[in-house]
């Protein structure tokens, strides 16, 4: 019983919020270096400087017992505008990090595009709405394949996918065409993007056969208030439309029946080329997920409207949950939910990729910080995520943790800390960036050393 014997332990992390070193390495622009970030936090030029400290960190993971940690690459890093030729000094960098993970012992896993991209395909084509972009992102996909799929062997496209049909700032795609229905658009470009996937995975076949790839959602777990049955149907329809929708397409090769009708009802189904239902086809080893918190709805008329739009009016603070100071309600029994849900679906293994909770936190006068409440946080979910295991039967590969090493949240708030390891440095202050265990990471290297047996 418990957790297999090769189940992994580790962290999740994205380029933008951890790498810095914005103009260093023949790096081109990205997205994250022109966006402007909220004016009381920080900006993305230096993050946690993982560019030049990763030796010291992943020192740290190891010692934290990880055997696993997943990265994104930063694409304007590999073709600095995205459709130019190949940056050497780039692919070096990767080259330097994945060696010595392996040499830690810890597994890598790629993540290809963790929200961001070249600056140049967003001012030149508008992101995703263009399929040329789709051409260009498998042709960045190959090259990183041909160049590390000899030591890589778990692959991702896209970090988080079904947030692509939530808002178009994810796929880079924010300039909506004059006189075009927003919503339309919004699901024409997660059709490219879901094309996008399929030419990797379909990349990844031909070119490194012993390697696996997954699909990635951020599960909307939500619940009803109440027994009313049209808060039901909309928690209902969060899961269908939001989370069964991307995991369906990922792992049964076409859209879903109630996805076609949905969008066809209000003409908003995307436009097929001939090649896609082909491509659409090539689906995934495992399901991945990311997850922090559930979310609670009330009740709202919903026929004949968006879903994001009922979800935004729907929603409710779930009054059995006690929160972060960010309002993200704590619920382990979640995660086990979801594990369920995805396998008995899909038939596929799943693997928690992402999650963590974020304190406000400053060093204390020993240099530590006394965080219980972390430990707390993800005891209550491993012990979840055994019960899915154990009593219910789900195959999971892993458990991975978010930010391991603190970073600046996705919204670059550095005062957002998900780490182990404390990070010295504000928002506006880089400080010396030196890193300090938290309590947290000796219970982790404990948990995970045990296999997830020793959680005390
Ligand atoms: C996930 C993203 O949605 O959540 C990460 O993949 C992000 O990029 C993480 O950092 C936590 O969210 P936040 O906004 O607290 O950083």
């Amino acid at each position: 019983m418990g957790f297999n014997k090769d189940f992994y332990w580790g962290g999740s992390v994205s380029s933008f919020q951890t790498e810095g070193a914005w103009d260093e390495g023949g790096k081109g622009l990205s997205i994250y270096d022109v966006r402007p970030t909220n004016p009381n936090f920080s900006d993305w030029k230096v993050a946690i400087d993982a560019y030049h400290r990763y030796p010291e960190d992943i020192a740290l993971m190891k010692e934290m017992g990880f055997n696993f940690y997943r990265f994104s690459i930063c694409w304007s890093r590999i073709i600095p505008n995205g459709d130019d030729d190949i940056n050497e000094e780039g692919v070096a960098f990767y080259n330097r990090l994945i060696d010595q993970l392996l040499e830690a012992g810890i597994e890598p896993m790629i993540t290809l595009v963790h929200f961001d991209m070249p600056y140049h395909l967003v001012k030149e084509y508008n992101g995703f709405a263009s399929r040329k972009v789709v051409d260009l992102f498998e042709r960045y996909a190959r090259v990183c394949m041909e160049r590390f799929g000899d030591r890589v062997k778990h692959w991702m496209s896209f970090n988080e996918q079904n947030l692509f049909s939530q808002s178009l700032r994810y796929s880079n795609a924010e300039d909506i065409p004059e006189g075009e229905d927003p919503i339309k658009f919004l699901y024409q470009v997660n059709h490219h993007v879901f094309i996008a996937h399929c030419k990797a995975v379909k990349a990844l076949r031909e070119l490194v056969p012993d390697a696996q790839f997954c699909g990635m959602v951020a599960y909307g777990l939500t619940y009803p208030d109440s027994a009313e049955p049209k808060a039901n149907m909309i928690a209902q329809l969060t899961n269908d439309y939001f989370n069964n929708f991307y995991v369906d397409v990922f792992t049964k090769g076409k859209y879903p029946q109630y996805m076609i009708n949905y969008l066809t009802a209000h003409d908003w189904m995307p436009k097929f080329d001939k090649e896609d239902d082909t491509l659409l086809s090539y689906t995934v080893d495992y399901m991945a997920f990311s997850y922090y918190t559930s979310a609670v709805v009330t009740t709202a008329e919903y026929e004949g409207r968006f879903l994001g739009d009922v979800i935004a009016e729907a929603h409710r603070k779930n009054e059995f949950l006690d929160g972060t100071e960010w309002g993200w309600q704590i619920d382990p029994i979640g995660i086990r939910r979801i594990a369920r849900d995805i396998y008995y679906r899909s038939n596929k293994p799943v693997f928690v990729l992402e999650n963590g909770i974020a304190h406000r936190e400053s060093l204390n006068e020993n240099l530590t910080v006394e965080d219980d409440y972390r430990i707390d946080y993800h005891r209550e979910h491993i012990k979840q995520l055994k019960a899915a295991v154990e009593v219910d039967g789900v195959e999971c590969l892993g458990y991975v943790t978010w930010g391991p090493i603190d970073i600046p949240s996705s919204q670059c708030e550095i005062a957002k800390r998900y780490g182990f390891v404390f990070v010295n440095r504000d928002e506006k202050d880089l400080k010396d960036l030196s890193r300090h265990k938290k309590k947290s990471f000796y219970w982790v290297k404990k948990a995970f050393e045990s296999n997830g047996e020793d959680l005390d």
